[in-house]
């Protein structure tokens, strides 16, 4: 079964993408398509880029960034659970992403995009280009949520409407076509 990375963007004390994670990460498991797995980076604790070398050449000194490469390379596909901070997606994230080059390429990617009035679509925008330089592929089906708030409960928990469940279940659907038409190119060709 393909495995899905799910990873949560935002490191506050006391974010909203705790709850939003975990949701789609019990969602995912129900959806059955992948071997799922949750990232939180407020718990990776990835250092600011620390690296000497570019990522594309692979010569990691550290153990976190070892770590970090194995755990990404061993993905098949990404679901990205991002606020939106002042328009864009968050400084963990980008950091996360730029440690590594290989790991990430031909796989596919989507989105659990919160915020305000723009339910977080600014940062999913923002980050597209990022991933297209990785060679990921995003998916255009998402979960978009506005006024995040609106659906937490007074136990933090978050409870979506009928309309965000469905785009969950659509976007699962989508990554688990394009992850298996991307895997020939993930796929070693023997010389
Ligand atoms: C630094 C910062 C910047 C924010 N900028 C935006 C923004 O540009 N657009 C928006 O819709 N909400 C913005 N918000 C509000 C967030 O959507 C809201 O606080 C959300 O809960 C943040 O996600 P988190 O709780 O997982 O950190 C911002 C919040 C923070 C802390």
């Amino acid at each position: 079964m393909p495995k899905l990375i799910i990873v949560i963007a935002s490191t506050r004390p006391g974010r909203v993408g705790l709850p939003v994670g975990e949701w789609f990460a019990e969602r995912a498991r129900a959806h059955g398509g992948f071997e799922t797995e949750v990232v939180d980076l407020a718990q990776l604790r990835l250092p600011l880029m620390d690296e000497p070398n570019h990522p594309r050449l692979r010569r990691y000194t550290n153990e976190h960034t070892k770590a970090w490469s194995a755990q990404v390379g061993a993905a098949d596909a990404f679901v990205l659970v991002t606020p939106e901070y002042n328009h864009g997606f968050t400084a963990p994230l980008k950091n996360a992403l730029d440690y590594l080059h290989h790991e990430w390429q031909y796989k596919p990617v989507g989105f659990v995009s919160y915020g305000g009035i723009a339910a977080g679509t600014r940062a999913m925008q923002m980050l597209k280009p990022v991933l297209v330089a990785l060679k990921m592929t995003p998916v255009v089906e998402a979960v978009n949520v506005p006024f995040v708030r609106q659906f937490i409960d007074d136990d933090e928990q978050f409870r979506p409407n009928e309309v965000l469940e469905q785009a969950a279940d659509a976007m699962l659907d989508e990554l688990e076509r394009v992850e298996s038409a991307l895997r020939p190119l993930r796929t070693p060709v023997a010389v």
